[in-house]
């Protein structure tokens, strides 16, 4: 993989968590090209004239790559948190404490960090000292994620961590030397098979387990019914598949992946349950689905409109819910018998 910048980031120095407002566009240099505040970019793929490629759409030629919002991660975070399985930790906890050279703690690959959301939920459940190496290829998130990091294990052993600025599709097992675990959440769906493939590769190779969570399964279920829901679902879905990404696809490509190199793979579901209490996340959930959904089908754009307009009078009133299926993925590679 290749890493364009290292920042360490003691954790005795961060302060508070922030919201994503304590960054200023100052700081970051985005000035005249912030979204527009109704939209929050990266929730869903959805461009509107004029506006900077902040959406997951795969990148072509020289533009540059999509961009997610810090406000829709935050968005989504308790959502994710919820939905995660904890079923996979025993097994995952069993791997680490048999760990040669745990007694130095654990190193952890978090890839695609974004703001770090999967490092504040898994830090405090695993034991013993750790230290997180947060690897993304937006240096505006890896700001979130170092400020923001988590600060203490299970046990209340000391947690670390540093950002690193890369493509995480390039990863090798070379990068892998000395870790304990590799996780990522909500990114196997937005690399190619090839992508996985290389993942899966240097994962195994370097004998390191692997938990990647909150993978799309490409299944809704929104409650009332409407009759567009399934034409809607369909179109989002093969929007998600352009440019070779996994979309939908991506949790049964990766189980192939690491499974035909030698892992054990476990799969759980880790929906989204989304009712009144969460009408934030679902109006903007939606905005993105049906969005995308247009972008795919252009021809839908007028039913689609009155649609989604219905769909967020509704939810607005908390009389819509809404299941968006996800995967939860642990696999487990043969150790090689090193540190990792
Ligand atoms: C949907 S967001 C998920 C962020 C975070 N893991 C979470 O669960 O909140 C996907 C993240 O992966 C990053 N990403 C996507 N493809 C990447 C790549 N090839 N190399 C590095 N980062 C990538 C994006 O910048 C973004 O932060």
């Amino acid at each position: 993989m290749t890493s364009e910048t290292t920042t360490t980031a003691p954790v005795g120095a961060i302060p508070a968590q922030p919201g994503p407002a304590d960054v200023t566009d100052a700081e970051v240099g985005r000035g005249s090209e912030q979204v527009p505040s109704e939209v929050i970019a990266g929730a869903g793929p959805v461009v509107r004239p004029g506006e900077r490629a902040t959406v997951r759409l795969r990148e072509t030629g020289t533009e540059e790559p999509p961009r997610y919002a810090p406000e829709w991660l935050e968005l989504r975070e308790s959502a994710d948190a919820a939905a995660r399985s904890h079923d996979l930790l025993d097994p995952l906890r069993i791997r680490l404490a048999n760990l040669p050279g745990k007694a130095g703690g654990l190193v952890v690959h978090d890839l695609g960090c974004g703001t770090g959301s999967m490092g504040r939920w898994l830090a405090p459940r695993l034991d013993g000292s750790q230290h997180w190496i947060l690897h993304d290829r937006d240096p505006y998130l890896l700001h979130f994620a170092a400020v923001a990091s988590p600060r203490a294990a299970a046990d209340g052993s000391r947690v670390t961590v540093e950002t690193r600025r890369g493509d995480v599709a390039r990863l090798t097992p070379d990068a892998l030397v000395g870790a304990s675990l590799v996780t990522a959440s909500a990114l196997l769906d937005v690399l190619t098979r090839e992508e996985v493939d290389t993942l899966a590769e240097a994962c195994t190779g370097a004998g390191c387990p692997a938990l990647l969570t909150l993978s799309v399964a490409g299944r809704v279920e929104l409650t009332p019914s409407h009759p567009l829901d399934t034409e809607i679902a369909e179109a989002f879905n093969a929007h998600q598949r352009r440019g070779g990404l996994l979309g939908p696809d991506a949790v049964t490509a990766a189980c192939e992946a690491f499974a035909d190199r030698g892992a054990t793979v476990k799969v759980n579901p880790s929906a989204w349950r989304l009712g009144p209490d969460e009408k934030a996340l679902t109006g903007q959930w939606l905005r993105g689905w049906v969005g995308a959904a247009v972008e795919e089908r252009p021809e839908l754009a007028g039913r689609a409109d009155a649609y989604l307009a219905e769909r967020l009078a509704a939810n607005e009133a908390g009389e819509l819910r809404v299941v968006v299926h996800h995967s939860d993925l642990l696999a487990l590679a043969r150790p090689t018998g090193g540190t990792s």
